[in-house]
């Protein structure tokens, strides 16, 4: 039987009764997907601009990552770090090369390689204990990750962490400066914070977070998770500004869709990490990283990245239109192709009427719509998404009328 012929009610069945309950799934089944659409079980098409939570830059179904995978599929699929095989060499040489750092380590998922960046930055600075990062940050779930994760909700229940770290407020250089001292092992920040709402870290905070590490020896580590490879209309979110970070963790799309996360270290990692400090059984599978060296070529290849600049202008001015015509919404926040819209109520409900309507997006805290749509996503989605979204009941919005004027559809600008 093809796992596709599966109706929803037997699938949502099965998963109550074998599968932990540690996810809220809403009920959409998609089975299928093409470029920035997916199709659920009865075909129905939805555009896409959650991305999987910003995995599938390149959209579904892509052909050079179609073609990748059926070729390496008939090569090994895996062969652990005992051996060597080209593609994580290749990889990591393309990410050194565009990020201006030193090195790659290969892992699985954007949780570990935050893991592996705690322990490369204490490896740099044995016996201090201090982590700096954020409120409202997200590093992921593990132990160490959790502990750095500024979200006390997520925390709590886990205790006791890692201890000594202090979370300061985004964007405030002042209690920044207060909290790094001389024994702060490192600060984990995220260039434009995804699980925390959208917030753009100012250039500011960026620099002064820099002097801080330098003057403190602390390690400096960009998560860029979410926020790298081309989603803020730069290869690395970092990019935007004159700061280098001394690690970069990356996962998300690094994988075309297949688990794969990297750790990019700088000249302070140098000759710190020795065989047996650290290892991961797949971390840097050979599938995976000729999915990663196919998504890098295509980003090369293609004019996305300008086209995330380009297209994000645009979607910016075209939401901060929007706001300016619907009570609801409180804030837009973003770069490229990440956007963040703060509502004056919770954003579940809107979220769910806008599944209903054939729009796929996330949320983030209480009150903020996500969008983390592929790079390839087409103007006519958000446009679309734009006018659904102020004809959307859970907004307030008036629904029944429709057409020219009825909504406050925004610009009629071009993207460039
Ligand atoms: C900025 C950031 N860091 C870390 C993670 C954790 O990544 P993963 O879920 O692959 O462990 C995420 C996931 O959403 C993230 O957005």
């Amino acid at each position: 039987m093809l796992l596709h012929d599966e109706s929803p009610a037997a699938v949502e069945a099965r998963e109550k009764n074998f599968i932990l309950g540690t996810y809220n799934r809403a009920q959409f089944h998609p089975r299928s997907g093409k470029g920035a659409q997916l199709f659920d079980a009865e075909g129905k098409a939805y555009w896409d601009l959650l991305g999987g939570i910003a995995v599938n830059v390149l959209g579904h179904k892509h052909p050079r990552l179609v073609k990748t995978l059926k070729q390496e599929s008939d090569s090994l699929l895996h062969v652990s770090n005992l051996f060597y095989h080209p593609a994580q060499g290749i990889l990591g040489e393309r990410l050194v090369r565009e990020s201006g750092l030193r090195r790659a380590f290969f892992c699985n998922s954007g949780t570990e390689a935050n893991e592996a960046a705690l322990k490369f930055a204490r490896l740099v600075n044995p016996g201090r204990a201090g982590i700096v990062a954020l409120e409202e940050s997200f590093h992921g779930r593990t132990l160490g990750s959790l502990s750095m994760t500024g979200h006390e909700a997520y925390r709590a229940p886990f205790a006791p962490l890692v201890p000594s770290v202090t979370f300061v407020p985004p964007n405030d250089v002042a209690s920044l400066e207060n909290a790094v001292t001389e024994e702060t092992c490192a600060i984990f920040l995220e260039s434009v914070m995804g699980e925390g709402g959208i917030i753009p870290l100012s250039d500011e905070f960026l620099i002064a977070a820099r002097k801080l590490a330098d003057k403190t020896g602390a390690v400096l580590v960009f998560d860029e998770i979410q926020c790298g490879l081309g989603r803020t209309g730069k290869l690395f979110a970092f990019q935007h500004t004159s700061v280098v970070p001394d690690i970069v963790t990356l996962a998300k799309p690094l994988g075309g869709g297949l688990p794969l996360g990297a750790v990019l270290t700088g000249d302070v990692v140098e000759g710190v990490v020795k065989p047996g400090h650290h290892g991961t059984t797949f971390g840097g599978n050979p599938v995976a990283c000729r999915l990663g060296i196919a998504v890098l070529d295509e980003l090369k290849a293609s004019t996305l990245i300008q086209r995330v600049k380009t297209y994000g202008d645009w979607f910016g001015r075209q939401l901060d239109a929007l706001k300016a015509k619907v009570p609801a919404i409180v804030e837009i926040r973003g770069k490229g192709m990440m956007w963040g819209i703060e509502l004056d109520r919770p954003a579940g409900p809107v979220v769910k009427e806008l599944l209903a309507k054939g729009f796929i997006v996330g949320s983030a805290r209480d009150r903020v719509l996500r969008l983390l749509p592929p790079y390839i996503v087409p103007k006519k989605a958000l446009t679309e998404f734009m006018d659904a979204l102020c004809r959307t009941a859970a907004l307030g919005c008036p629904t029944t009328q429709t057409g020219e004027g009825a909504c406050p559809t925004p610009n009629k600008e071009k993207a460039a």
